[in-house]
């Protein structure tokens, strides 16, 4: 009887412990939900506007976000054998196409000129 009663107190304190464990790891990832927000998942219209915005955003979302770019920094000659390497994976741009984006990325993800 005796043994019961322990085996009985045992099961209580480890489903007391286990209920613990899920509180603390529901709030940690609710806390790293609210802290990711904005770092994680930029909001769809973080590329800057202008020519050739529209094109990155439907031909470079199809294998990744289309905001792979942002925070990129590259000469115009590096966009250029990015975007190639990218086409070469089967980026779906014409070659007017790809000059207008290789533009719009060096102008907007380019390296800051030398002063
Ligand atoms: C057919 C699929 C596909 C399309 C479409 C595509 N990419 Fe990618 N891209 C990839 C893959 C796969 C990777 C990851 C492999 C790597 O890091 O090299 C990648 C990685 C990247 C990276 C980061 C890696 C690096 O080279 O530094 C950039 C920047 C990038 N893509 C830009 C673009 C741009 C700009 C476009 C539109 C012109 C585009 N991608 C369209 C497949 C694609």
């Amino acid at each position: 009887m005796t043994a019961v009663v322990v085996v009985f107190r045992g099961t209580l304190r480890m489903m007391r412990m286990a209920f613990l464990m899920v509180g603390s790891v529901g709030l940690m990832m609710a806390a790293g939900q609210a802290m990711g927000q904005g770092a994680v998942t930029p909001a769809a219209d973080a590329l800057p506007p202008g020519p050739g915005m529209t094109t990155v955003q439907e031909r470079c979302s199809g294998c990744h976000s289309a905001l792979t770019v942002l925070g990129q920094r590259r000469t115009p000659d590096d966009w250029a054998a990015t975007v190639q390497l990218m086409v070469d994976r089967g980026a779906d741009l014409s070659a007017d196409e790809q000059s207008v984006v290789i533009g719009y990325l060096s102008k907007n993800f380019g390296v800051a000129p030398a002063k």
